[in-house]
């Protein structure tokens, strides 16, 4: 198909939900066999002008051409029908069912001239778009036993399943690992190879550069622009979608750590997992960065310490105080708190509000005898929703009503109101726009200059140059190495990320 062919047109969506105005004359042009970025700040409207394609949402103005042929799907299943798929940001799958009936639900093959369904036929079929895919997973698998990156592979595949010619990949590698990714844009270049036009939505500016032909900016609802992803740069993607220049992606360095050892983890070693005899101890005010590759022991490095997973051996001390954490609850209670990677995940109390979100972990500071105090809550919420820069009408609006972006921000914000004296972060700023970054940053700063301490996971290597003062190296379990965040380099980092594997 030639490249020139608009596949699709969505031209003067206005989209207006109670207090807030998402899209605001937003536009899009998508050409058939290109990758079309979609970009802009976390509440920018990228999700919503994508539902409205969708079907998920009605829109109140505009009008949306596919091939030419003005549509207006009323369900996600017209969409699919008419060739529109979409991989949600926030996965929506049948979690107690197995791999193939959420792949064929409402669709599945029947037995010839039988009211039945042909399980046989549903395997086949699986298994076809599997292997074309290349992706390996059971489809008789039930879907909660598997990570959600192999869940995500699964949404993808359904996409496939439909022979859409319009794909919409909603922050699609937010929890896939650097080989997924690859593996994912091998899928997305022969779907790009085939004619088809595909919609991604990220915040991961390199995957932009390296994977789109063309980049829309939007802002506060509205479109901005859209230009070839040859003549883009970072700094001009940053400028487009914040609005103003911005120097700085990193606030300036504090030297925050004191001398006193607050944390000593000695020999820890899991049952469960790969992590073995790490050692190292944590100050007072530090800020303490983790790397290492994909499946090195990050996470399970911050799980044993934190309780959140079952530790063979080894010793923690706080203070000098031999302590257990054998479960959150004690860590908690020992001070702890740990913000997981898979907030979205795995954190949220999608029907409850942003205050009930807020407050859920930290609820013993707000009570006074048994009752808990309104205007106190109401306070700690305000005070973090103006802190992280929350997009939201208000501290009662549903958490599922936020934008991807700032759901993470209120989960980030709930720990964080748990005044713990150590906190472990695991990947603090998965999913969330630049400008926002440098909030959290900040934020984390600032609890260091109180005396807090940060354990900090991250795959990005900058961030961690950014904003730690000592940064461990984790490889194959173990620990590789240590490095003085203002004195290494990416490249000696990555050395030492590469000694055990
Ligand atoms: N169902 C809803 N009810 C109320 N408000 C909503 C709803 N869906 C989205 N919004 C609001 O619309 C605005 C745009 O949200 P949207 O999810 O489209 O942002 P986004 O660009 O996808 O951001 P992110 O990068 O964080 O995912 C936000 O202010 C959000 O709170
Ligand atoms: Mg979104």
């Amino acid at each position: 198909m030639d490249k020139q062919t608009v596949l699709l047109r969505m031209e003067g969506i206005d989209k207006t939900f109670p207090g807030v105005k998402a899209l605001d004359n937003a536009q899009l042009t998508l050409r058939a066999g290109t990758v079309h970025a979609l970009m802009g700040e976390n509440g920018a409207g990228k999700s919503t002008l994508m539902k409205c394609l969708f079907g998920i949402y009605s829109k109140d103005a505009g009008h949306i051409y596919l091939e030419g042929k003005e549509v207006n799907f009323k369900s996600s299943r017209e969409a699919l029908d008419n060739g529109v798929a979409m991989v949600h940001q926030e996965l929506n799958q049948a979690l107690k069912r197995n791999v193939m009936d959420n792949i064929w639900l409402g669709r599945y093959p029947r037995m010839k001239g039988l009211p039945l369904v042909s399980e046989k036929q549903m395997y086949a079929d699986t298994m076809r778009v599997f292997n074309e895919l290349d992706v390996h997973v059971d489809p008789k698998m039930v879907m909660s036993k598997m990570p959600v990156s192999q869940r995500q592979m699964v949404e993808i595949a359904k996409a496939v399943s439909f022979n859409s010619k319009v794909i919409v990949l909603d922050e699609p590698t937010s929890s896939l690992t650097e080989q997924e990714v690859e593996h994912l844009f091998r899928i997305i270049n022969m779907l790009r190879d085939r004619g088809c036009g595909i919609i991604y939505i990220s915040h991961k500016m390199d995957e932009i550069l390296r994977i789109s032909d063309e980049v829309t900016i939007m802002r506060d609802g509205q479109y901005i622009a859209t230009k070839p992803a040859a003549e883009l740069t970072k700094a001009e993607i940053i400028r487009l979608m914040v609005g103003r220049e911005m120097t700085n992606q990193f606030p300036p360095k504090l030297s925050t750590a004191s001398d006193e050892d607050i944390l000593r983890v000695e020999h820890i070693t899991a049952q469960y997992s790969q992590l073995s005899d790490v050692s190292f101890s944590l100050k007072k005010g530090e800020i303490l960065g983790v790397a290492g590759l994909d499946a090195s022991g990050r996470t399970e490095l911050l799980e044993n310490i934190f309780g959140a997973a079952t530790r063979k051996s080894g010793k923690l001390f706080k203070n000098g105080q031999e302590i257990y954490n054998r479960t959150p609850k004690e860590s908690i209670r020992n001070g702890f708190a740990l913000v997981t990677e898979e907030r979205r995940a795995t954190g949220i109390f999608g029907i409850l509000n942003i205050r009930e979100n807020t407050v859920v972990a930290s609820l013993k500071n707000y009570l006074k005898f048994i009752f808990l105090q309104d205007k106190q809550m109401a306070k700690g919420t305000d005070d973090m929703i103006r802190a992280m820069s929350i997009k939201t009408p208000s501290q009662k609006t549903q958490i599922r009503s936020l934008s991807g972006g700032n759901q993470q921000k209120v989960i980030f914000g709930r720990w964080i109101l748990t005044s713990p004296d150590i906190l472990l972060l695991d990947e603090p700023t998965r999913g969330i726009d630049v400008g926002a970054k440098y909030e959290i940053y900040q934020l984390i700063q600032n609890l260091a200059k109180e005396g807090k301490s940060v354990i900090m996971v991250s795959s990005e290597m900058p961030e961690l140059l950014g904003v730690c003062s000592r940064i461990l190296v984790m490889s194959g379990g173990r620990l590789a190495g240590e490095v003085d965040a203002d004195n290494t380099s990416q490249e000696e980092i990555m050395t030492l990320a590469a000694k055990y594997v």
